[in-house]
């Protein structure tokens, strides 16, 4: 089987592309290494690296001939980035779908599985989210991820490709890159934690969000590209559990043995107060059972930077 891995060189991606190659998959990667690195794909020594952009048509259509699979993970992931830049996230983050949606029709892919996204949701007060509920983004990110969705789902019904979208609620574990300040809130809380840097919450602390360590990312990408059936599906991919930020410092001021008093900050524009996956329909239909939970997963990830 040959896969090409969208945003391969990045968090998500290198650990889906090291997978793949575990388990025998021929593995191409295509990114332009906005954010990725090269050093994320040195336990992947078999695949191979096409430095490109997903905005670039003709680029994504020549690296997905031959491929049986598309897992697209190329984005810009961050939602205040999006907030200040919307034209350009669209520009990645919607046309750039739509690119490798094109490319598999054209190439005749078999299947295209989706990093959707939880900013979906959006501010409806309502716990936990189900796939089943009207979708009500309030960034641009959101918006990008559920036009995505859209046309996956469109894709599958007109032109004979199978879609698979997930919904990826708070993803962490290693490599994910702390140095911006638009990364992921657990890697700027670990670097800071076990570097000594003060540590700064945006609100009050009490926003929530499920967490969900990579392992189990990784294995709900590989039931959503060889699950006969669910063509056309959209699946959360989370926990089922939520974890305050306040908490979440308790968790790991214990885990690192330090005291790790934060500083707080006004609230970000665009953030969603609390989030919480249904993952009833990843278990049912994928099979999906996320395994590791946050406590076992923050220590994995502390002892990986250790
Ligand atoms: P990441 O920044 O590590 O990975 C994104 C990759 O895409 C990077 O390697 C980057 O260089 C590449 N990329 C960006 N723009 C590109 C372009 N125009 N052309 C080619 N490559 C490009 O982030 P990640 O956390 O690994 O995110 C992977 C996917 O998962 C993204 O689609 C993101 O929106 C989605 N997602 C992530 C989370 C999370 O918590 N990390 C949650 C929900 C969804
Ligand atoms: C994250 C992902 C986004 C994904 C979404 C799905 C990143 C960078 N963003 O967005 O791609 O689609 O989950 O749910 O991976 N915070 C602090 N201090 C900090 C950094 C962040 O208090 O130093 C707060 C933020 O204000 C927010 C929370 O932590 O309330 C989480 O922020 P972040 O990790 O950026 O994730 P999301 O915005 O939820």
């Amino acid at each position: 089987m040959h896969a090409l891995i969208t945003g391969g060189a990045g968090f998500i991606g290198s650990h889906i592309a090291e997978r793949l190659l575990r388990e025998g998959y021929k593995v191409k990667v295509l990114d332009n290494l906005s954010t990725g690195k090269r050093e994320n794909l040195v336990p992947c020594p078999g695949a191979e690296l096409v430095v490109g952009d997903v905005r670039d048509d003709k680029l994504v259509r020549e690296v997905a001939r031959g491929c049986d699979v598309i897992f697209h993970e190329a984005a810009v992931v961050s939602v205040p980035f999006s907030v200040e830049h919307p034209q350009e996230t669209h520009d990645v983050n919607i046309q750039g779908t739509l690119n490798v949606l094109h490319a598999a029709r054209a190439e005749k892919t078999k299947r295209v599985v989706f990093a959707c996204s939880a900013a979906v949701y959006g501010e409806d007060p309502e716990l936990p989210k189900k796939e089943s509920m009207a979708p009500l983004p309030v960034s641009p990110y959101g918006v990008e991820k559920i036009t995505g969705e859209y046309y996956l789902h469109a894709w599958s019904q007109l032109y004979g490709v199978e879609t698979v979208s997930l919904r990826y609620f708070n993803v962490f574990g290693p490599r994910q890159d702390p140095k911006s300040a638009y990364s992921g809130v657990i890697s700027i809380f670990v670097d800071r934690a076990l570097s000594g840097k003060p540590i700064t919450i945006f609100g009050d602390g009490e926003q929530s969000r499920d967490f969900v360590f990579i392992g189990n990312v990784v294995d709900a990408n590989i039931r959503a590209a060889t699950t006969p059936g669910v063509s056309g599906r959209a699946y959360n991919v989370g926990c089922g559990t939520r974890t305050t930020l306040n908490e979440l410092l308790q968790v790991l001021a214990r885990i690192t043995n330090r005291p790790l008093p934060p500083s707080y900050a006004e609230g970000r524009v665009g953030d969603i107060r609390h989030s919480l996956a249904d993952i009833s329909r990843a278990r049912t239909e994928l099979g999906y059972d996320p395994k590791v939970g946050l406590e076992e997963g923050l220590l994995a990830l502390v002892n990986s930077l250790r």
